[in-house]
């Protein structure tokens, strides 16, 4: 395709306690935060330093709430299901009405998103492309998503949506997942190699694996600083996404 990408999304809400089953604007406020980001016409880019600013780039995805549920029938592209699971895990049991969660729409056809309650600190998680569609999308704490409802500081502004289904586009982190070593790589050229992973909101310059003077990207979507620190895809991941889109996922966008 060219152009934008257009891709039908549906939000699984599995909600235990009744705050979980978050808001419609809680979502809608979700799918605006995607809008933007996978535009680049999120405002605090401004953040970005000049030595880095070149390397923001529009990835030319949008997202829509589904209008069509798997049978052709209307949708508002929102499922609610209660369950007695109080919390999930990365074990894909939020995935299955078998298992406490619901099962996803055609994976060919729809990025899944469930938001549940999970343990253990975590965020979110997602499947690459390329696994079982039986349990392919990304799965986002109901209080890291979107920017208001649940939605709590400092994981407030969405971007634990847009970090996961940067995974779902086949993005790795941008230390390159070897723990803290020098070795790793995301597969993209214009990301400086980095040791570990960056938290909370650094202070420029963060120099590690010799990659001064400008040191870590730690402005992009891929590291695991707080919400408001990441702001930016490159040039090379967005090559990356749009490769997937054109292979792997090329039936999702309509
Ligand atoms: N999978 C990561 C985790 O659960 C997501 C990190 C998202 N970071 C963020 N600032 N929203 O830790
Ligand atoms: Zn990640
Ligand atoms: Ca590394």
């Amino acid at each position: 395709f060219t152009g934008t990408a257009r891709i039908p999304v549906v939000v699984h809400v599995v909600w235990n306690a009744a705050a979980q089953n978050i808001s419609q604007a809680q979502i809608d406020s979700q799918v605006e935060v995607l809008n933007r980001d996978y535009r680049a016409t999120n405002p605090d880019t401004s953040i970005v330093p000049g030595v880095f600013s070149g390397l923001i780039a529009d990835a030319q995805v949008e997202f829509f709430l589904a209008t069509q549920d798997p049978s052709g029938n209307p949708t508002n592209g929102v499922t609610r299901t209660q369950t007695s699971t109080a919390s999930f895990s990365t074990d894909d049991k939020v995935k299955s009405s078998a298992t406490g969660g619901i099962d996803p729409w055609p994976a060919d056809k729809y990025l899944n998103i469930w938001v549940c309650q999970l343990g253990g600190g975590l965020l979110g998680y997602a499947q690459f492309p390329g696994g079982p569609a039986q349990t392919d999308g990304v799965v986002i704490l109901h209080s890291g998503f979107g920017t208001n409802g649940t939605a709590a500081a400092p994981f407030d502004l969405g971007r634990t949506t847009t970090h996961e289904v940067g995974h779902f586009f086949n993005l790795f982190h941008i230390w390159g997942d070897d723990g803290t070593g020098c070795s790793g790589s995301d597969e993209c050229d214009d990301t400086p190699n980095a040791a570990g992973p960056n938290f909370g909101v650094p202070t420029f310059p963060h120099v590690t694996c010799s990659n001064g003077p400008n040191g870590d990207l730690f402005y992009d979507y891929m590291d695991y600083t707080d919400d408001r620190g990441m702001v930016m895809f490159t040039t090379g991941q967005v090559a990356r996404m749009q490769a997937t889109l054109e292979t792997v996922r090329k039936d999702l966008p309509v």
